[in-house]
């Protein structure tokens, strides 16, 4: 079954999406890796959740050295989560229960087995050659002084051709020269393809650094010493090549657009934009940055940054957690499940289209790490062994390295007892540790606990699925003077509703606004029951967060 694409074509802006990691979503075959088939014995999960659609992490052909965003074949996929017709059988099933599938686009870079890396690192005059981007080498030193996140050269040598190759991550995922047009060329077949496979659209990875900054240019070591390959003029080209495709076969794309400030929102998204939606990465808590991240003012304001500017125009992809970030109940909230709730008001009633990833909705914590073989993620190992080198002892290197860690987002699933699989042994034998926790924070005993995360999520996603004003109304906020709490209302006049969100841990006692009280307001939910009234002066439980209805 295909849904009709060109009928509806803004679907996404009234839906709720989906985010699953392949890996860790759910194992059907007992080999400790998520697949395939897993993930589609779980729609029924999703369409009771209120999902109506979901983005998967890529699943394609790779060696895993950035967990499948190192990709070896664009039109393939990896065996271990199964075969190209699981996946039509994915997509079929999922659009007959009116579920949508956005999948992952890395067009950044390569994995380098890649057929075309492969080609191209072997002679200058390979036809693939200038796939790829290349530097010649002087004295044996790196082209330039470019370091990447995780602090290493931006560079790696190739022999064969006395040359330097660029990438902006690991030196196994080689950049992709897209000043080539026949680059540019492969990438729209490559898409073309998966829209004939019946996808419904595409989360396009690392977008903004598509156009980097010409190599003479100096890298800084202030905040903005990333920008070099970020957001940089000429993107605007590769951007509307993709737009037109996209366009043209009707496909939603959502860009991840790290870089990109509110302040250039409007160039990405909106009427004279290049994507449907925009995951900013301001709000984030960064891996790199230095203590305190977990700043609850700070996630609070830069949201409401966002939404102020797409507010008439343009549309954000919202979301607290994906597979980059460690959770978010940990991280703002102490693991206190009330915390989960209050952060699940905010993301489904802000404007945009909020994105929910996998174990969010159960209120999944952070994992304690006793051993460093139990980090998979690449630059959390680097940390570890930064920590070390630095003299750090090895149970504080370990925590340090772990607490901000990616990892944390990508343990298991915890539907059981025993964590993505119902079999104990293989429980133990997964590809990444589960977090112990399960075996009293899981699916099972949170859908039977009307108090649970998980039902808190249910309720409200069905309450948004119904509500026109949290779907599309316009946004405003109050300025309460509060670090931790964010009052703003949703409208579509004559119909309001007023949303309160309340990060603090401790009791709070806060003033509402005037021009808040002169309107009559009706409690729709509350993270804490019984729900209060609204008045001038409100004694606040922690975490406690109010949507009312005028
Ligand atoms: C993805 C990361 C990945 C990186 C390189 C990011 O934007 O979300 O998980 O490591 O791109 O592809």
């Amino acid at each position: 079954m295909v849904l009709a694409k060109d009928t509806d074509q803004l679907w996404w802006r009234s839906a709720i999406g989906y985010q699953i990691y392949p890996r860790s979503f759910q194992d059907s075959n007992h080999d400790g890796i998520g697949d395939l088939k897993g993930i589609t014995s779980r729609f029924p999960y999703l369409k009771w959740l209120g999902v109506d659609f979901i983005w998967l992490n890529p699943i394609y052909t790779s060696p895993n050295i950035d967990n499948g965003y190192d990709i070896a074949d664009f039109q393939n996929v990896a065996s271990e989560y199964g075969t190209l017709d699981d996946l039509k059988t994915l997509i079929n099933s999922a659009h007959q229960q009116n579920i949508r599938v956005i999948m992952d686009l890395v067009v950044n870079h390569t994995s380098n087995q890649h057929f075309w890396f492969q080609e191209a690192q072997t002679s200058r005059d390979n036809p693939y050659h200038d796939f790829y981007i290349w530097q010649p080498n002087h004295n044996d030193q790196a082209p330039n002084n470019w370091t990447n996140f995780t602090g290493d050269s931006v560079w790696t040598y190739n022999q064969a051709t006395d040359e330097w190759y660029f990438h902006l991550f690991a030196p196994e995922q080689p950049d992709l020269n897209w000043e080539n047009q026949s680059v540019q060329t492969e990438i729209i077949k490559i898409i073309t393809w998966w829209s004939e496979q019946n996808i419904d659209g595409f989360r396009l990875d690392a977008l903004s650094h598509l156009k980097k900054m010409p190599f003479d240019t100096l890298q800084s070591t202030d905040d903005y010493q990333f920008e070099i390959f970020a957001n940089n003029p000429g993107i605007e080209v590769f951007l509307s090549l993709l737009h037109q495709t996209f366009q043209s076969l009707h496909l939603m794309t959502i860009g991840e657009a790290g870089g990109v400030h509110a302040d250039t929102a409007k160039f990405w998204t909106g009427s004279q934009g290049f994507i449907d939606m925009i995951f900013e990465l301001e709000h984030q808590v960064r891996q790199t940055q230095v203590p305190p991240r977990a700043n609850r003012n700070h996630l609070l304001t830069r949201l409401t940054a966002w939404e102020n500017t797409l507010n008439t125009d343009g549309w954000l992809g919202l979301y607290l957690e994906n597979h980059d970030q460690p959770r978010s109940i940990t991280v703002y909230g102490n693991d206190n499940p009330l915390a989960a709730k209050s952060l699940a008001t905010l993301l489904l009633s802000l404007r945009g289209t909020p994105f929910i990833y996998q174990g969010e909705e159960l209120g999944m914590t952070n994992m304690l790490f006793t051993t460093p073989d139990q980090i998979d993620d690449p630059p959390t190992y680097h940390d570890y062994q930064r920590f070390l080198a630095a003299g750090i002892s090895t149970d504080v290197a370990l925590k340090q390295a772990t607490s901000w860690s990616r990892d944390n987002a990508r343990t298991p699933m915890q539907w059981t007892n025993f964590g993505f699989s119902d079999n104990e042994l293989n429980s133990k034998n997964t590809w990444m540790v589960t977090n112990p926790n399960t075996t009293f924070l899981n699916y099972q005993k949170n859908r039977q606990d009307p108090k649970s995360v998980l039902n808190y999520y249910h309720k409200l996603i069905h309450l948004r699925r119904k509500d026109e004003v949290l779907k599309s109304g316009r946004f405003q906020s109050y300025d309460i003077g509060h670090p931790d709490i964010l009052i703003f209302t949703r409208y579509l006049l004559p119909d309001k509703r007023l949303i309160l969100i309340n990060l603090a841990s401790t009791p709070q006692s806060i003033s509402i606004p005037h021009s808040i009280l002169s309107e009559n307001w009706h409690t729709i939910i509350s993270t804490i029951e019984p729900t209060p009234e609204i008045s001038p002066t409100m004694q606040l439980q922690p975490f406690q967060s109010i949507i009312w209805y005028n």
